[in-house]
C-alpha cells in the first residue's frame, strides 16, 4: 500500500528584491512510497532533495501538485504525529544535555512521554551512555543519533531523514546505516536523501535519482545499475600477437599484464564473440567476470551523458 503519494509536485522559489528570480527547485515530481520500504532520494547538491522532503513533511508549500500521506494531507495533525523528520543540519542548543533534548522534544509534541520511553529511544540509537553530556560535546555522529531519537519519540510510522549520513566518517555512516536497517525491521517506512550514492546501495529497497528537480530514474538498485550497465572482464593468455588486433577491435579495452591479457566489453553479444575468438585462436581463458558498475560510477556516467547531450 502506498503510504506516501506525491503527484506532479512542483516547487518554484522566488527570490531577490522584487521576487523576480525564479528557481524551479522541484519539477512535476511524482513519487509513491510503499509501507515498510526504505526509499533513497539521490542526487547532487541543488537537485531538490531537501525541498521535496520539506514538502512531504509539510514545512514547504508546493507551488502545485498533490501530496497524500496515509491518504491525508501532510498538515493533518494525525499525520504530523506519524512523521519523524531529521533535518539536514539540525541546530540544537549547545547547553542542553542529550536526555533533556529528547524530553523537551516530546513535550513540544504535547505528549506526556514517560522516562521509560525516553530511555528506550536513547537505547535504540545507542546514546544511553552519552545522555548526560552537553550537546556541544557531541560528535557529528552523536548529534545525528540524538536527532534520530527526537524523531522517534512520538513513535511515528514514517521517518524522513535529510542527509542522515552527511558529514560522518565511514564508521559513523555504517552506524547510521545499521540503525536505519533496524528501524525498517521495527516496521518504519523510511525516506532519506543522500548525495553519496554508495550509502543507498547497501540500504534501499528502491531509489529515485533527482537531477535539477526532476526524477530521472527510479527502481531497485539492481534495476538501475545491475542490468542497465554491465561490463565483462575477460582474462586470457596464449593468443598469438597476430590475432590481437581482431580482439582489440571488439574489446572496449585491451590491457597486457605479464603473459596475460585483459579485455573488457560492454555487450553480451561482443562477449560471446570475444570468447569464441579466444578459443579459435587457441587461447586459454582464465576468467570471465561480470562487472557491476557501482551506483557512483553510474551516476557520473549518467550526468556526463546528460551534459554531452545538451
Ligand atoms: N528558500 C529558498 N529560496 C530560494 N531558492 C532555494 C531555497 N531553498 C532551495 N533553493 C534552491 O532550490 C534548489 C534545490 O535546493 P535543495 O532542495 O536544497 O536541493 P538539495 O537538497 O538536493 O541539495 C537549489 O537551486 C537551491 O538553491
Ligand atoms: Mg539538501
Amino acid at each position: 500500500m502506498a503510504i506516501i503519494f506525491c503527484e506532479n509536485l512542483t516547487k518554484i522559489y522566488r527570490s531577490g528584491f522584487w521576487k523576480l528570480k525564479k528557481v524551479v527547485a522541484v519539477n512535476r515530481l511524482s513519487l509513491t512510497i510503499n509501507e515498510g520500504e526504505i526509499y533513497g532520494l539521490l542526487g547532487p547538491n541543488g537537485a531538490g532533495k531537501t525541498t521535496t522532503l520539506k514538502m512531504v513533511v509539510g514545512l514547504a508549500k508546493p507551488t502545485s501538485g498533490k501530496i497524500l500521506i496515509m491518504g491525508k494531507e501532510p498538515k493533518d495533525s494525525e499525520i504530523r504525529k506519524n512523521i519523524g523528520f531529521l533535518p539536514e543540519q539540525p541546530y540544537f542548543y549547545e547547553y542542553l544535555k542529550g536526555y533533556e533534548l529528547v524530553y523537551l522534544t516530546a513535550q513540544m509534541y504535547g505528549k506526556e512521554v514517560s522516562s521509560k520511553r525516553i530511555y528506550e529511544v536513547l537505547e535504540l540509537v545507542g546514546m544511553i551512555e552519552a545522555k548526560d553530556m552537553f550537546l556541544k560535546n557531541y560528535s557529528r555522529g552523536m548529534l545525528q543519533r540524538i536527532g534520530l531519537a527526537c524523531c522517534l519519540i512520538t513513535e511515528p510510522k514514517i521517518l524522513i531523514l535529510d542527509e542522515p549520513m552527511g558529514g560522518l566518517d565511514p564508521i559513523g555512516r555504517k552506524e547510521i546505516r545499521d540503525l536505519i536497517i533496524q528501524l525498517k525491521k521495527a516496521g518504519k517506512t523510511i525516506i532519506f536523501s543522500s548525495h553519496i550514492l554508495s550509502d543507498a546501495e547497501m540500504l534501499c529497497d528502491r531509489i529515485g535519482i533527482l537531477i535539477k528537480g526532476e526524477k530521472v530514474k527510479e527502481g531497485t538498485i539492481s534495476e538501475i545499475v545491475g542490468e542497465e550497465i554491465y561490463e565483462y572482464e575477460i582474462i586470457f593468455s596464449n593468443v598469438g600477437e597476430v590475432y590481437l588486433p581482431e580482439i582489440k577491435r571488439l574489446a572496449k579495452d585491451l590491457i597486457r599484464s605479464g603473459d596475460k591479457w585483459m579485455a573488457t566489453c560492454e555487450e553480451e553479444g561482443k562477449r560471446e564473440h570475444l570468447l569464441s575468438l579466444i578459443q579459435n585462436f587457441g587461447g586459454r581463458l582464465h576468467s570471465l567476470i561480470p562487472r557491476r558498475k557501482s551506483l557512483e560510477e553510474y551516476f557520473f556516467t549518467f550526468m556526463k551523458e546528460k551534459r554531452d547531450a545538451l
